[in-house]
Order: structure tokens, then sequence, then C-alpha cells
């Protein structure tokens, strides 16, 4: 049996009277590679939040590692909310990737990377420089540790900000649509470390637009449509032969876009 990694059981999110998640279930193991896809409004972001227990589901429970994220359930059965530190701790071991990339301005690359092993895993100064340096020559910015963020491109800063989740060796990682804010040219360099983390079998859940990325780098697609999943296959399945007519839809006009402005990647030449 493969061991999960996440798992969501039945979660449901209200905002006021809207609901804008219906009883997800999903189930992600060690090693897998998720692409979330689907139109703007689907509820991607809202179920990254969720998973990661930055928004507590209105319903439903999710599982790290088959660890109930922040209730505690007592001997007998009870339920009841999980300490800001307990929780705190749980959340550092899921690294999440947002489309603004939200690094420390008045930091450098590389105290950004050591902040979080240092205050919330409490490394050594050294240690946590160490592994910082490690990361940053599999990111490509070793070069950079000293600058400033402001000094760096987007997809630099992207890559950094990848470094500082990655430094606190978390057991999955979380993307929500990580190279949506970039030029188009600096889209390839951020999807070359992610695929780079692929090939590590690194556990990741990735919502995104690349098409490109989705079919070639993802084990899996999951299709999602009006806060439902509305596919969960293999990306292979889903690009050839989707299996509902909303997927279809979505794909012909993402295609047809894709026609339109041409691939990042090949745009990269
Ligand atoms: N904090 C919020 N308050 C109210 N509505 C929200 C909030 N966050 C998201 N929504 C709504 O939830 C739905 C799903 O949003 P989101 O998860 O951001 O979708 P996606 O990431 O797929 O574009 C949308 O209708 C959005 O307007
Ligand atoms: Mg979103």
């Amino acid at each position: 049996m493969p061991v999960s990694a996440i798992r969501a059981e039945g979660v449901s999110m209200d905002f006021g009277s809207l609901r804008v998640l219906h009883g997800i279930n999903v189930d992600v193991s060690e090693g897998e590679v998720v692409a979330v896809l689907g139109p703007s409004g689907s509820g991607k972001s809202t179920l990254l939040r969720c998973l990661s227990w930055l928004t507590p589901p209105t319903e439903g429970a999710v599982y790290l590692q088959g660890e109930r994220l922040g209730v505690a359930v007592a001997p007998d059965g009870r339920q009841s909310r999980l300490s800001a530190a307990k929780l705190a701790r749980q959340r550092s071991r899921i690294g999440m990737v947002f489309q603004s990339f939200n690094l420390w301005p008045h930091l450098t690359v590389l105290g950004n990377i050591t902040e979080g092993p240092v205050q919330v895993l409490g490394l050594r100064p050294g240690e946590a420089r160490e592994r910082a340096m490690t990361i940053l020559e599999t990111v490509g910015l070793a070069a950079k540790a000293s600058a400033y963020p402001a000094t760096l491109s987007g997809g630099q800063q992207q890559r950094v900000a990848i470094a500082r989740a990655l430094a606190m060796q978390p057991e999955l990682l979380l993307f929500d649509e990580p190279t949506s804010s970039l030029d188009p040219e600096l889209v390839g360099e951020v999807l070359d470390v992610i695929e780079l983390l692929a090939a590590r079998r690194t556990t990741m859940v990735v919502v995104t637009h690349e098409i490109a990325f989705a079919s070639e780098a993802a084990t899996r697609v999951i299709f999602m449509d009006g806060g439902r999943i509305v596919e969960d296959t293999l990306p292979a399945t889903f690009f050839r032969d989707p299996a509902e007519e909303r997927s279809r839809r979505f794909l012909e006009r993402t295609l047809r876009r894709y026609a339109q402005f041409g691939s990042h990647r090949s745009a990269e030449g």
C-alpha cells in the first residue's frame, strides 16, 4: 500500500452562504505529483488552503501522514481544536508556494531561507545556512545568497520561495499557480525546478494553467469545476480522452489559448 501523504475526507468550505467546496475527497500518496486544473473560481486555491489548514474547512477532515490536521482527538473520541503551537508545528510539515512570492524584503536570500529552519525548527544558524546553500544549488541560485529580493527577477524570487519551502524539509509541497505572475520568459526556469523536484519524487500538489507541465511532469491530474473534483485521473487519460464534457470544454479553451499565444516553453526556445 502506498503511504498517504495527505488525505481530505468530505472537505466542504462555505464563505457565508456560498459553498465553494462540496465534500472533497482526495488522497495523495508519497511521491505523487498532482496537477490541479480548472477554471477560475472553481475552488482550487481554497482546496489548497484547506489541505494545509491555512483555512480550516467548514466540514470534513484532513490527514497529514495519517495524522488529523488542526483537531485533537481524545481517546474517548471527543474532538477539540488543536493548540496554536501544535497546529503551527503540523503546518510546518507542509510547504506552500504562492503566486506572489512573499519574500521578506529586508532579508537577503539566505536570510529568507534560514529564517524558518532557525525560528521554527530550532536549527543552529550555521546548520541552517549549510542547508540553505545546498538547496540554493538545487534551484540554481547559490550565487545570489547575499542578494536582496528586490534585486532579483520574478523567476529568481519564485525559485527562492521554493528554496525557502524546501528548507523546512516538508513532507509535501503545495503550489498555487507558481508561474502565473511571471513574465512568459521566466516561467520555464521555475517549471524546471518543479520538474527537478518531481524527478526526485517530492510529493507535490500543483495548481497550474501550464498544460505542458501537467501532461509531462504530473503523475496525476485533478480537474475541478464548481467546487467539485470532476476528474481525477492519469495525465495521458485526461489530455487524450477526458471523461467529462466540462473537462473537454476546458481543454479546448485552454488549448486554443495556447495556439494563440504559444506555450511558455516554446517561447524559451
Ligand atoms: N475569502 C473568501 N471570501 C469569500 N469568497 C471567497 C473567498 N475565497 C474564495 N472565495 C470564493 O470561492 C470560490 C472559489 O475561489 P478560489 O478557491 O479562489 O478558486 P480558484 O483558485 O479555482 O480560482 C470563488 O467563487 C471565490 O469568489
Ligand atoms: Mg486560485
